[in-house]
């Protein structure tokens, strides 16, 4: 158990207005959780402190060499008043495989939690409570080590911020359209795609903001070797439902496991359907559009939560998922996953922690 310190701020800031548009990542709580470690006193000083800028070293680790991993929750204001996590076990877990692979030292998953739920708690007036609003919980690792010589940083801080957020996307639960990136690739089988790791997402921008230019909300990704297998958007697994049976590509080393993703997986096969989790090559997805068996396509995220896919751009062809519209188990699966996490639905699965 963490001894966490305390300072609140003595200066609040204004929070948002129930009616000031909350753009994605664009606003910040009173406070944030810091942790500092170096070789030899391991993990040390947790406290949380007013929101503010960090001052390092500018030949710290995480600029030149992009040493840092992070993560994405979110806390809701539930029905029965109490504030709900969704699976934070999976993000603590997660965290710590992407700091394996990055050589950074793991924290023990119930300091992990612990120091989310504090921190959570004691900014909880900031979760926004209107429809579709939620705060979002970035807990991130970085390392500090003031040396620009490539090895592994010495030092690191762990820190957590929060977030009152609206939908990610504009377009809400109305379906997005998708370019599918057969030039640039953002992540190949034994290099870092399946780490939250900021290299994965800066290989990721450049056809992000090709992608925009032409009217396309999200990329999403083949395969780094022959460019043919579908691998998830940038900011969320994918997943189609083809002829009845629901289909996404398998974990390869190359995606990341999202959390989303396994909580659809395993609610799609209690409700009856056949759930595949295998290479789908893009030649499959068109064959099935051209036959009219493409009946939806979503993807799942944190931020995206369940995000239907109307459209799907690949090379000369533009792919319409049947009438462009919202998918009736896209629908289902939305209305499932967010009455979950807001204390709605009975949460039968142990999915929910609440604070
Ligand atoms: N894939 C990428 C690249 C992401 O950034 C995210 C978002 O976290 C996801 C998938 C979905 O993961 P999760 O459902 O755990 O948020
Ligand atoms: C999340 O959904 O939590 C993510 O990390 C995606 C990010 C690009 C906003």
């Amino acid at each position: 158990m963490l001894d966490i310190k305390v300072e609140k701020t003595q200066c609040p800031k204004e929070k948002p207005g129930k009616d000031d548009p909350l753009l994605f990542g664009t606003i910040f709580t009173d406070h944030m959780f810091v942790m500092d470690y170096d070789e030899e006193k391991g993990w040390y000083d947790p406290r949380i402190v007013p929101y503010a800028d960090l001052t390092l070293s500018p030949a710290a680790t995480i600029f030149h060499y992009g040493q840092g991993v992070f993560e994405g929750l979110k806390a809701y204001n539930s029905e029965n008043g109490n504030v709900n996590l969704f699976r934070p076990d999976m993000n603590a877990k997660r965290s710590n495989r992407s700091s394996d692979r990055l050589c950074i030292p793991e924290i023990p998953e119930e300091d992990y939690i612990q120091a989310i739920e504090q921190l959570v708690a004691l900014d909880k007036d900031w979760i926004p409570s209107e429809p579709d609003h939620s705060l979002y919980i970035r807990p991130f690792i970085i390392g500090t080590d003031p040396f620009l010589g490539l090895k592994t940083s010495r030092y690191y801080q762990f820190i957590i911020i929060l977030s009152p957020v609206g939908p990610y996307y504009p377009e809400g639960l109305d379906p997005v359209s998708i370019w599918i990136e057969d030039d640039y690739v953002r992540a190949v089988r034994g290099g870092i795609g399946e780490a939250k790791t900021g290299g994965n997402y800066a290989a990721s921008i450049l056809s992000q903001v090709k992608a925009h230019d032409e009217g396309y909300s999200q990329v999403l990704w083949l395969d780094g070797v022959e460019r043919k297998y579908i691998e998830e958007v940038g900011a969320m697994n994918i997943f189609f439902k083809i002829g009845g049976k629901v289909v996404t590509p398998k974990l390869n080393g190359s995606i990341l496991p999202g959390i989303t993703r396994d909580s659809v997986i395993q609610l799609c096969k209690e409700w009856g359907y056949e759930v595949e989790e295998k290479r789908i090559s893009i030649d499959e997805i068109y064959e099935a559009h051209k036959a009219g068996i493409l009946e939806e396509v979503w993807g799942t995220g944190t931020a995206a939560v369940i995000s239907p896919v109307g459209k799907l751009r690949w090379g000369d062809e533009i792919m319409q998922v049947k009438d462009g519209g919202i998918g009736e188990l896209s629908h289902k699966l939305y209305d499932t996953v967010s009455g979950i996490q807001l204390g709605k639905i009975e949460d039968t699965h142990g999915w929910i922690v609440e604070i």
